[in-house]
């Protein structure tokens, strides 16, 4: 497939969508109201980031985006070659050297009156955004309160967990529970009463100088993924195993993990402070996220054709 020619650096300032095969200022991005991806929540995305003019682990994303596709029995149009390109072309639009970037697949419309799925045509979109923060740098220093919600998240037996997905309606409702209790945001436990992720984010503890993060149930986020490779390469023991609530609540640490702001760490588990905040490890964790954020191989600096 021919790909328009790619938009002019801050052509469209501050944000920029592809929609429908054309690069598009974020309030021409639309999708039916009859797609499934809006009435079925039948959709799988990814999302990226730059940081200071280039994306960090793109291929990551991509490799996860590709994967999530197949086992939604859905694909899209471009090439691993066209979509890097996409995805460039939407930051570079924005004029962002910070951005959040999406990709999305959704179902599309089938036919009228249609129940099958294999009858629709998928439809892709993509757009960059300034970064967003799963809370703001202030709020970090403040110090996050976490809730643990008693909601259970969706078993990966009904949702893959590892498609990355919009099942977010248990996600959205533990965020209504740690509001309602003045809390800054939550996470949801598994069926076994184990800790599982968050809206938006995997969740870390620390004890005893031991990183653990739970084995399943959960989106493989590739931030998780990094902060585990930082440990085995800073030495620090990590464990991918059951993180039962109650020993939760005994962590010395605990932190956070998303693009949506890298290493976040946590102050509060319901009210309670964490022993330490910012914790030892968190703290050697958060600053090695931010400088592998210079080594060549996690970077694919934007072609901004200045
Ligand atoms: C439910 C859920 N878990 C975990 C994550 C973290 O994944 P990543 O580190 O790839 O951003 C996200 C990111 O949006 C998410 O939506």
């Amino acid at each position: 497939m021919n790909l328009p020619s790619l938009p002019r650096s801050g052509a469209f300032e501050g944000g920029c969508a592809f929609v429908d095969g054309a690069f598009v200022p974020l309030s021409e991005a639309k999708v039916s109201l009859f797609d499934w991806g809006f009435t079925r929540s039948d959709a799988t995305y990814d999302v990226a980031s730059t940081w200071q003019g280039a994306f960090f682990r793109l291929d990551a994303h991509m490799d996860r985006f590709y994967s999530s596709l197949e086992k939604m029995h859905m694909s899209i149009p471009h090439t691993r070659t066209e979509l890097r390109e996409i995805l460039h072309g939407c930051v570079r639009a924005a004029g962002l050297k910070d951005a959040y970037v999406a990709m999305i697949c959704t179902r599309g419309v089938p036919p009228k009156g249609a129940r099958d799925p294999r009858l629709a045509t998928n439809r892709f979109y993509a757009y960059a955004l300034p970064y967003v923060w799963i809370a703001s740098r202030e709020k970090q220093l403040q110090g996050i309160d976490l809730h643990i919600s008693e909601r259970v998240r969706i078993a990966p037996e009904s949702v893959d967990p590892t498609v990355k997905n919009y099942h977010w309606i248990d996600l959205v409702q533990s965020l209504f529970d740690a509001y309602d209790r003045g809390r800054d945001t939550s996470c949801m436990v598994d069926g076994q009463g184990n800790i599982a992720e968050g809206p938006g984010f995997n969740v870390f503890m620390v004890k005893n100088g031991v990183v653990r993060t739970a084995h399943r149930g959960v989106l493989e986020g590739i931030s998780r993924r990094t902060a585990i490779e930082l440990c085995e390469r800073l030495g620090i023991p990590v464990r991918i195993e059951p993180l039962p609530a109650p020993e939760f609540r005994q962590a010395d640490e605990v932190f956070l993990t998303s693009t949506g702001g890298g290493i976040l760490p946590i102050a509060k588990l319901d009210g309670k402070p964490l022993p330490q905040f910012p914790g030892p490890i968190t703290t050697r964790l958060y600053d090695a996220y931010w400088a592998i954020h210079e080594e060549a191989a996690y970077r694919d600096p934007v072609n901004y054709g200045e």
